[in-house]
């Protein structure tokens, strides 16, 4: 595949109805959800993309049930025993985008562990966004930038798009070309609203559990097919 977009964003939705469809608990439709993000991941890697950021956790995701909220925490640590070392062995670097250090302590450590045994590694950035919303994360931003100007750290010119960007979780990272949202809904939801500023948005009719790295080259294929502009003609 040519042009191969750098950085794809994707909100994984759909696994609560995709466990509705088959009369299975919520739970089982993320466990599924769970899976599909595994073969994701490794087909993005060897697509070539750069930066794969995924939406596991919302801001909003706590007004779910405890269960539910609980059981998504016990998938991640899943995830993290029975992949880092392949992640490890591909390269991947993992990073996380989001106010993750509020998350329980078992998910804290095993997302700690993720992060130092893949810190050295160059190959595909995976960040999983934890605990994430983006309007929330521009406040931050806005924050951090109100505290370096009354410091005297920065003046009025230095206040420009980078100096926001630069300060957002995701400083450093190139915006995403592509975000993906599968389930049917068209919506961004809170997510990388200041980075998707010209990101092309692809939407797929599949739930998350069956959204195959196979699905994920259609979408690819569908942003390729498109002409960017940004804003010229
Ligand atoms: C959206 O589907 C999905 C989530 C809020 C959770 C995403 C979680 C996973 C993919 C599995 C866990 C893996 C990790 C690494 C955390 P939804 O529940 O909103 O679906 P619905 O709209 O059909 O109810």
């Amino acid at each position: 595949m040519e042009r191969i977009p750098r950085h794809v964003g994707i909100v994984m939705d759909g696994n609560g109805r995709w466990a509705a469809k088959r009369g299975l608990p919520r739970l089982a439709g993320h466990n599924a959800g769970m899976k599909a993000l595994k073969e994701i991941v490794k087909r993005a890697s060897v697509l070539g993309v750069e930066h794969l950021t995924v939406y596991a956790f919302s801001t909003e995701n706590w007004k779910r049930g405890k269960e539910e909220v609980s059981g998504i925490f016990k998938l991640l640590i899943l995830y993290i025993d029975r992949e880092l070392d392949e992640l490890h062995r591909n390269n991947v670097k993992v990073n996380i985008l989001g106010e993750y250090r509020e998350l329980p302590d078992n998910a804290l450590a095993s997302l700690e562990k993720s992060l130092a045994t893949t810190a050295g590694n160059t190959g595909m950035q995976f960040n999983i966004a934890l605990n994430y919303g983006s309007r929330a994360e521009i406040v931050r931003a806005v924050r951090a930038i109100a505290g370096e100007l009354a410091g005297g750290a920065l003046d009025m010119d230095g206040i420009c798009e980078q100096a926001v960007s630069e300060r957002l979780y995701t400083g450093g990272i190139p915006d995403p070309e592509l975000i993906i949202r599968t389930s049917g809904e068209k919506r961004l939801s809170n997510f990388l609203l200041w980075q998707g500023a010209y990101s092309e948005l692809v939407f797929s009719d599949v739930y998350w559990p069956d959204f195959t790295p196979d699905e994920l080259e259609k979408s690819i294929e569908e942003y390729q097919g498109r002409a960017r502009r940004f804003g010229g003609r």
